[in-house]
């Protein structure tokens, strides 16, 4: 009997010493990021925090494998953000930062630029009683000559929740060419029960390869991201 129970406990602990993304999210990673709020650090990856936890912009430790010249980039977004017809979910980008200086002395903290360059971090809001989001932090070493892509321009800054919600991470590391993320890690928030009834499932299968094509979301994509926008401001995501 307790034997049994412990099974899922254990699993989970050995899934999180390989994996530093969630199941669900679109790029697996295996080596970790050490990412931490005030006085926590997100060691394993996917530790819950509550959300007045998360107010302040979490400091960040590159890994080894950053070269000590290289800039990087920081990414956070979050998976879980239901649709407004509730029946699926996607995601939305937390936070953007291209261009950190490379971490002096070596070993240290990265120090974001003030003001940061790209889209401001924003901090956790999960609609009250849904799930647990799941916030995934990815650091990429920049590539030499790294541009923003044109069809992104709208994250840098994002002005507005359209501008962040169906952020497409694997669009964008192919449009900009970013090369293999260097280190992952995630954090989970929840405002209230997380018991979720009603919600739309989290998802646990990586979605399907983003169609090719520039970043214009035309007519449609827009009034949807109006609509999804006006009900986040409503569901304070
Ligand atoms: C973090 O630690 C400091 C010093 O111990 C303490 O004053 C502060 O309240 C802590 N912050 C949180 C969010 O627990
Ligand atoms: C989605 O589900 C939640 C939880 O049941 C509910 O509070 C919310 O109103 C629903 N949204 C829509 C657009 O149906
Ligand atoms: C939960 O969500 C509500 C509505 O967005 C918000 O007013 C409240 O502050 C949130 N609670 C926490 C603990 O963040």
């Amino acid at each position: 009997m307790f034997v049994l129970a412990a099974i899922p406990v254990l699993l989970a602990v050995l899934r999180s010493a390989a994996a530093q993304t969630p199941p669900g999210f679109p790029i697996a990673v295996s080596e970790f990021l050490s990412v931490t709020y005030e006085n926590t650090t997100l060691q394993p990856a996917g530790k819950q925090l509550s959300r007045p936890e998360t107010r302040m912009p979490p400091s960040i430790l590159p890994p080894a494998s950053l070269p000590p010249t290289s800039q990087s980039i920081l990414f956070m977004i979050d998976l879980d953000v239901p649709k407004r017809d509730n029946t699926t979910r996607e995601m939305s980008l937390h936070w953007f930062v291209p261009s950190i200086p490379p971490p002096s002395p070596p070993g240290s903290a990265l120090l974001i630029p003030i003001p940061p360059p790209g889209t401001p971090y924003r901090q956790p809001s999960p609609p009250p009683n849904d799930f647990a989001h799941r916030y995934v932090f990815l650091l990429y070493a920049q590539p030499a000559g790294f541009v923003i892509p044109q069809s992104y321009a709208n994250i840098n800054p994002a002005r507005s929740r359209e501008d962040r919600v169906g952020f497409d991470i694997r669009r964008f590391v192919k449009e900009a060419k970013l090369g293999k993320v260097l280190a992952a890690s995630w954090v989970e928030v929840r405002n209230g029960t997380g018991a979720g009834t009603g919600w739309p499932p989290l998802r646990t299968t990586a979605p399907p390869e983003a169609k090719s094509g520039g970043g214009k979301i035309g007519v449609k994509g827009w009034v949807v991201g109006v609509l999804v926008g006006v009900w986040g401001v409503g569901m304070g995501i």
